[in-house]
C-alpha cells in the first residue's frame, strides 16, 4: 500500500519505481518511513539516513529521496548475495531514480566488524537521524549492528530494525528486549506492520524523551491506517500502523 507522502518526487519512486528495485522492504514502510524523515525535517531535526543491509536499494532510495540537501544515505553491505552483481545493480538504481552519488555513500563490508567511528568518518561528520537495521537476522549480528548505530544516532532520532515478528526469526525479539534493558532510554515508539496483520513488522525506537515529538503526529497523519489496540510493551503501548486496520472478526 502506498500512501503519498506530499513530496513529488518520493511519491513518484514509491508508487511507480519502488516495485522495480527489487527488495524485500514494503511500500506502505517506505512511505512511513519518508513520512518520519518529513517530520524530523519540519522539527529542524537534521541528520543522515543509514541502513545496514541496503540490498538493490528499494527502501534505501525511498529515504535518499526523502533527505534535505546536504545530508548522505549511507547503504552498508556485504553485496555478495545472491551474486557480486548486486552492488552495480544498486548503483544503477539510484542514478535512474534520481540518487547521484553526492548523496549517497556505499560502503561493501561486513557490519559486524565496523566501528561506529568508521561510519562517521565515511558520513564525513554529523549524525544519524533515521537508521534501518535490516541485514543479518541473528541475535549476535542484530546486537552488533545496534551498538554500531547507538552512538552514532541524533538524540531525537530513530532506529528502525526490520522482520522483527517474522516466522523465519521468532526468537530476534529477544535480542530487542535485552536491548531495551541495557538502554533504558529507548523504547518502541510504533510498529509498522508489512501489508496486513501478520508477521514481518519493522519496530522504529526512539529515546523515551522524543516520544512525544511523533507519536500524535504519526496517530493523527496515519489516522486510517492506526491498529486500535497498538502494541503492548507492558510499561507502554506502542503506535501500531498497519494498511488494513481490524480487529479479527468472531461471531
Ligand atoms: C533482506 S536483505 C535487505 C533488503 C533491503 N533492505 C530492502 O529493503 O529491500 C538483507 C541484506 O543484508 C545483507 N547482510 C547480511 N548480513 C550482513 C552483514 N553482516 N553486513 C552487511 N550486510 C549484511 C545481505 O547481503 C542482504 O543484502
Amino acid at each position: 500500500m502506498f500512501i503519498p507522502t506530499g513530496d513529488p518526487t518520493v511519491d513518484h519512486y514509491i508508487e511507480k519505481g519502488y516495485g522495480t528495485v527489487r527488495g524485500m522492504s514494503s511500500q506502505f514502510a517506505a512511505s512511513i518511513g519518508a513520512a518520519l524523515l518529513q517530520r524530523q525535517a519540519e522539527l529542524g531535526l537534521s541528520g543522515h539516513f543509514a541502513e545496514i543491509g541496503t540490498f538493490e536499494g528499494r527502501f534505501f532510495i525511498a529515504m535518499a529521496l526523502a533527505l534535505q540537501p546536504g545530508e548522505k544515505a549511507l547503504g552498508i553491505d556485504l553485496f555478495d548475495w545472491p551474486n557480486d552483481r548486486v552492488m552495480d545493480l544498486l548503483l544503477g538504481h539510484c542514478a535512474r531514480h534520481g540518487v547521484g552519488p553526492d548523496r549517497h555513500v556505499i560502503l561493501k563490508r561486513d557490519s559486524r566488524t565496523m566501528a561506529p567511528a568508521e561510519l562517521q568518518q565515511a558520513l564525513g561528520g554529523g549524525s544519524v537521524r533515521f537508521f534501518h537495521i535490516d541485514g543479518e537476522h541473528g541475535d549476535e549480528a542484530l546486537t552488533k549492528d545496534l551498538a554500531l548505530a547507538l552512538p552514532l544516532m541524533h538524540p531525537q532520532g530513530l532506529i528502525c530494525l526490520d522482520d522483527m515478528l517474522h516466522p523465519a526469526y521468532p526468537r530476534l525479539v529477544d535480542t530487542v528486549d535485552r536491548w531495551l534493558d541495557a538502554n533504558k532510554d529507548w523504547q518502541v515508539l510504533m510498529i509498522i506492520d508489512r501489508e496486513d496483520i501478520v508477521a514481518a513488522a519493522k519496530y522504529v525506537l526512539c529515546r523515551r524523551d522524543a516520544v512525544s515529538l511523533y507519536e500524535d503526529y504519526l496517530l493523527q497523519r496515519f489516522e486510517k491506517n492506526v491498529f486500535i489496540l497498538g502494541g503492548d510493551f507492558l510499561d507502554h503501548i506502542a503506535v501500531v500502523l498497519t494498511p488494513y486496520p481490524r480487529l479479527a472478526e468472531v461471531d
